[in-house]
């Protein structure tokens, strides 16, 4: 087990910009979740809203196993104030194996504390997490928020893959 694994979902590809931007930080690797089309275009988009509303789950499909991962790093949009059901089934399904996780988070209007305590409650043990709106992706104020969070998941990775566990060097 070592490195980052950067798993993330997207209807819009915002978060696949900002996952294939800290995978590049952290020389991670990336993995996509995806849902099957389930959400495509505007209906899904409907249907999405009424799905992550009431906290449901659906099948989906990734290719990498976070057990094999010292850190992974999620990146999700948040859809109507609360976790895309892609994104609940994939931690329902390997919240347990992660030994060391962080979120990241994108949405198009200043997200409520409300939102935060949904993903925290679906990710318990986050290490590190952050909120970025859309239109700020493109900006210095994101750049630092994304620095600052792989600087928290680095001092895992550097304790774990280089040190070992007993602190001593590998
Ligand atoms: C179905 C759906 C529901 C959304 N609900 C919210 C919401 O409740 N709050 C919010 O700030 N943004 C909401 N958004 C906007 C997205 O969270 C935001 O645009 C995000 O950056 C999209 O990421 P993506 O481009 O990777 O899909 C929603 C978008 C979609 C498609």
């Amino acid at each position: 087990m070592s490195g980052v694994l950067v798993a993330y979902y997207t209807k819009n590809e915002h978060c696949t910009k900002i996952a294939h931007e800290i995978a590049t930080k952290l020389h991670g690797r990336v993995d996509r979740i995806t849902d099957y089309n389930r959400y495509k275009g505007t209906l899904g988009g409907f249907i999405g809203v009424l799905d992550a509303y009431f906290e449901k789950t659906t099948r989906i499909k990734y290719e990498m196993n976070p057990e094999d991962y010292t850190a992974v790093v999620i990146v999700s949009p948040v859809w109507a104030g609360n976790l895309p059901p892609a994104v609940r089934s994939y931690t329902n399904e390997n919240i347990g194996k992660m030994k060391n996780y962080g979120f990241i988070l994108s949405d198009d209007k200043p997200v409520r504390k409300k939102t935060i305590k949904r993903f925290c409650q679906q990710m318990p043990e986050a290490l590190a997490e952050f909120s970025t709106l859309d239109q700020d992706i493109d900006q210095e104020i994101f750049q630092k928020y994304l620095e600052d969070f792989a600087d928290r998941i680095r001092i895992i990775i550097e304790k774990e893959d280089y040190y070992g566990k007993n602190n001593t060097r590998l």
